[in-house]
């Protein structure tokens, strides 16, 4: 498995990480309806022993579920994977989520982070949106000084705008960007490629296959028969008139990617990591055959000839679509 280093730290990301949201289970707003929580343990075992070496997460994920189950599946293992969490969406006792960035608040949600996940220290603590903006610098210096407690060990950012990154970068250095990249989702190429390149500040892309979009696994029947709890059904990029035009990008894309014997899944996520300034890609999975297929996108290189008859594929759902 290929390791690039993130950013100016000392973590050497497998370019794959594993993602967990889908693993916080059925019944809050933003599920993936129903889990079982041993199939996500068994995926976590799974991804580690193909040679992933690091989990995302957070603690909104089943509104902490998620990181008990990832404490559950790490427990005990002598070579624990490098654990990166976030902060900063919490939750009242209906399960109404907001965003809050107050040094109380980080120093509670640390805690109890540490608590779920049963470690000492997180390895890579990320706030999870700028929200609210007026509050950035305080939850930022706050996390600073978790880091001189020795409860984290890098800290890093997520769906930050350059500006935002600008603000905080001078009370303590930014580690780690993570956004959003897909050939469905391609904002991370205007600019923040090359100012985290230019600051040494790593990048984590999120959702490669587009939440399962890009893996040539979904049709108009399944996404119509998704869970009442799947906030997908919710999700543009799963509705008309994206859904259309999508579908008929994968079937296009299918055919590159079989003339290489791979499949639709491995080429959305070998993709994103053709970009040189991105250190590893976040792939999402819920089972231990979906990562056993996604692993291996890492050790895939695209020629100059993949890239621009994909090139082309975007261009025309664009213009399908109007978007250009
Ligand atoms: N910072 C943020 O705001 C943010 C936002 C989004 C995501 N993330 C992180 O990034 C991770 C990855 O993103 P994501 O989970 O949204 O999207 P993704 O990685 O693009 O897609 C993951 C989903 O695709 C499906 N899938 C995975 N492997 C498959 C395979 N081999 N064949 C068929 N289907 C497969 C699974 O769902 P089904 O089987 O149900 O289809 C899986 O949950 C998240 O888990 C999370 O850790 C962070």
């Amino acid at each position: 498995m290929q390791r690039r280093k993130l950013g100016w730290t000392e973590l050497n990301l497998s370019t794959i990480g594993l993602g967990t949201w889908a693993m916080g289970g059925g019944g809050w707003k933003f599920s993936w309806g129903p889990q079982d929580d041993r199939e996500s343990i068994s995926t976590i075992q799974r991804a580690l022993e193909l040679g992933i070496n690091w989990i995302d997460t957070a603690a909104v994920y089943g509104l902490g579920h998620c990181e008990e189950v990832v404490g559950k599946a790490i427990r005990g293992l002598r070579n624990k994977p490098t654990i990166a969490t976030k902060c900063e969406r919490v939750w009242d006792k209906e399960g109404n989520i907001f965003g809050r960035l107050k040094k109380e608040s980080i120093r509670a949600e640390v805690e109890a982070s540490l608590r779920r996940l049963k470690i000492e220290v997180i390895d890579l603590y990320q706030i999870h949106w700028p929200e609210p903006d007026e509050d950035i610098e305080e939850a930022w210096g706050a996390i600073a000084n978790l880091i001189k407690e020795g409860k984290i060990r890098y800290a890093g950012v997520s769906n930050f705008n350059i500006e935002q990154l600008k603000r905080i970068q001078p009370i303590h250095p930014v580690a780690s960007l993570q956004s959003p990249f897909s050939m469905l989702e391609r904002l991370i190429e205007e600019k923040f490629l090359e100012y985290c390149s230019a600051n040494n500040t790593g990048v984590i892309v999120y959702s490669p296959m587009q939440k399962g979009l890009l893996t040539g696994k979904f049709n108009r029947e399944r996404v119509q028969n998704l869970p009442e709890d799947d906030h997908r059904r919710r999700d543009p990029r799963f509705q008309e008139p994206e859904l259309s035009a999508n579908l008929k990008l994968v079937e296009e894309l299918r055919s590159i990617a079989e003339n290489s014997g791979r499949t639709v899944a491995q080429l959305a996520i070998t993709w994103v990591l053709w970009r040189p300034e991105v250190t590893a890609a976040i792939v999402g999975a819920r089972r231990p055959s979906q990562i056993e297929e996604t692993v291996v996108a890492g050790e895939w290189v695209l020629s100059e000839e993949h890239i621009a008859a994909i090139e082309a594929l975007l261009d025309k759902r664009q213009k399908a679509l109007n978007l250009s």
